[in-house]
């Protein structure tokens, strides 16, 4: 087997509060392959996005390793971090975090402009087209549904084909009909680029989709329960993927 695009091992994560120590994270060990999709599903609070940011490499972790495409997150500088990101990671949150100032091609541009892309401006026009958004490319985010908002943050996402990619929520803050909209474009664009989905959801219904499915309870990692294992079996039957729980290495 190749190596895993994610390796993560005994990862812990603590924070200093008013009242002394916080564990947030405990002790997390998980793998996942190239091309695959994994949900991370729990309770709010229970450290689902303080997983995904330290993936991201965006926090770090107090203890513990985190590999990337075999590069170790951690034993490299915060430039090199940065590289990793650009180069390999595209991110889609709840709140969309497009850029107020920019129109939605010049947000789709942004980071094929950061890589020093001379295709740019066509790379993100094609891109935006293929969400549906070929009629709106000069439209400023203000202006822009919330579904369409989360769409073009997709193009950006995806623009640079990305071999991973980190969703937290990303219909969180939308109607259902949008999110189903939103979410089938994820998937369809996970199929045709082969990029790697970790999506952090509360719908069950999505979660059972993905490939695998990570439980997260009180920053653990849990085996879920029979009765929500079968009810995600039976919902993937329904929608004719197989879904299977996370594999777990400890
Ligand atoms: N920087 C921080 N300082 C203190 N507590 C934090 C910090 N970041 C997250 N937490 C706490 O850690 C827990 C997990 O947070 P989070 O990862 O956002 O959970 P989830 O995304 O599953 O809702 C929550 O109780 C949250 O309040
Ligand atoms: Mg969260």
């Amino acid at each position: 087997m190749p190596e895993p695009i994610i390796v993560v091992e005994h990862l812990t994560k603590r924070v200093q509060d008013s009242t002394g120590t916080l564990t947030i994270l405990h002790d997390i060990d998980f793998t996942l392959q190239a091309q695959r999709s994994v949900a991370i599903v729990g309770a709010s609070g229970s450290g689902k996005s303080t997983l995904l940011a330290i993936i991201a490499g965006l926090d770090t972790p107090s203890e513990g390793t985190v590999r990337l495409a075999g590069i170790d997150l951690f034993a490299i500088d915060e430039d090199a971090r940065a590289a990793v990101r650009s180069a390999r990671l595209g991110f889609v949150f709840q709140s969309f975090q497009l850029l107020g100032n920019l129109n939605a091609l010049e947000n789709v541009m942004l980071p094929l402009e950061l890589q020093g892309r001379s295709d740019a401006r066509a790379q993100a026009t094609e891109m935006l087209r293929h969400v549906g958004l070929g009629e709106r490319l000069r439209h400023y985010p203000r202006v822009l549904s919330g579904g369409e908002q989360q769409r073009v943050a997709l193009a950006r996402a995806f623009v640079v084909r990305p071999a991973l990619l980190l969703a937290d929520e990303p219909t969180g803050s939308l109607d259902f009909a949008t999110g189903e909209t939103v979410m089938e474009l994820m998937f369809e664009l996970n199929r045709e680029t082969g990029t790697t989905l970790v999506l952090v959801t509360h719908d069950p219904a999505i979660a059972a989709r993905c490939d695998e499915q990570l439980h997260i309870e009180a920053g653990r990692i849990a085996a879920p329960a029979l009765a929500s294992l079968a009810a995600l079996r039976a919902e993937a039957s329904a929608v004719g993927s197989g879904a299977s729980p996370a594999r777990i290495s400890s």
